[in-house]
């Protein structure tokens, strides 16, 4: 049986997710509590994997608009001279998870590359937007810098460390032409 890879709808099962390691519980839950009111509030737009003709959420990702002060890039030469802003416009990946039992074969990969095609054919022609941005957990920098992430920095909220990781998508989108 194969697998959908659609908008979060409001029959689907947001219960059953499991990502093993409790550090992951924020996931969990933000799935099971929170995804659909974003999603239906536009706050949030969460994608879910399920097998073809079930609801049982075996994976989601969730974007939102967002902006990335400029000193952030500075070390990395992204910003072109003469061309300087405060801060400029991106796409935050805001979560992401894929149930344990799937892990390892590629999908959480997929994901990603579907927002990616969703910003550059959709988001990209019609308004500005130049990077895609994660605040990753210290468990997924090796995840995201196989997809093509570079670190910025590291911030620490509560006793939680996050590295703040991005994609510039003008070279993406060069690179796609
Ligand atoms: C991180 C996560 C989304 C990756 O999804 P996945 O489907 O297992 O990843 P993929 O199979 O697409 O992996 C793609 C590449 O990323 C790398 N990778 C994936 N998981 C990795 C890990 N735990 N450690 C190191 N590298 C990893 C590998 O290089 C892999 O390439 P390979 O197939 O050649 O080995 C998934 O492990 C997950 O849900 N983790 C728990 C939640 C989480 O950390 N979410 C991110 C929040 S910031």
């Amino acid at each position: 049986m194969g697998f959908e890879l659609r908008e979060l709808s409001a029959a689907d099962g947001c219960n059953a997710l499991s990502l093993g390691d409790p550090v992951f519980s924020p996931l969990k839950s933000f799935l099971r509590k929170e995804a659909k009111k974003l999603h239906q509030e536009h706050l949030a737009r969460t994608y879910v994997l399920v097998r073809q003709g079930e609801t049982k959420v075996l994976a989601y990702i969730t974007t939102l608009c967002t902006h990335m002060a400029v000193e952030q890039f500075d070390k990395h030469d992204v910003v072109l001279d003469g061309f300087r802003y405060k801060d400029y416009p991106a796409i935050k990946l805001a979560r992401l998870a894929v149930d344990s039992s799937l892990k390892r074969q590629g999908i959480g990969s997929q994901l990603v590359d579907f927002i990616i095609g969703l910003i550059t054919e959709h988001v990209m022609p019609h308004t500005g937007c130049r990077f895609l941005v994660v605040d990753s957990k210290p468990e997924s920098v090796n995840f995201y810098s196989a997809k093509g992430f570079l670190p910025i920095g590291i911030s620490n909220e509560g006793d939680s460390a996050t590295t703040t990781m991005f994609i510039d998508l003008k070279r993406v989108l060069a690179a796609v032409n």
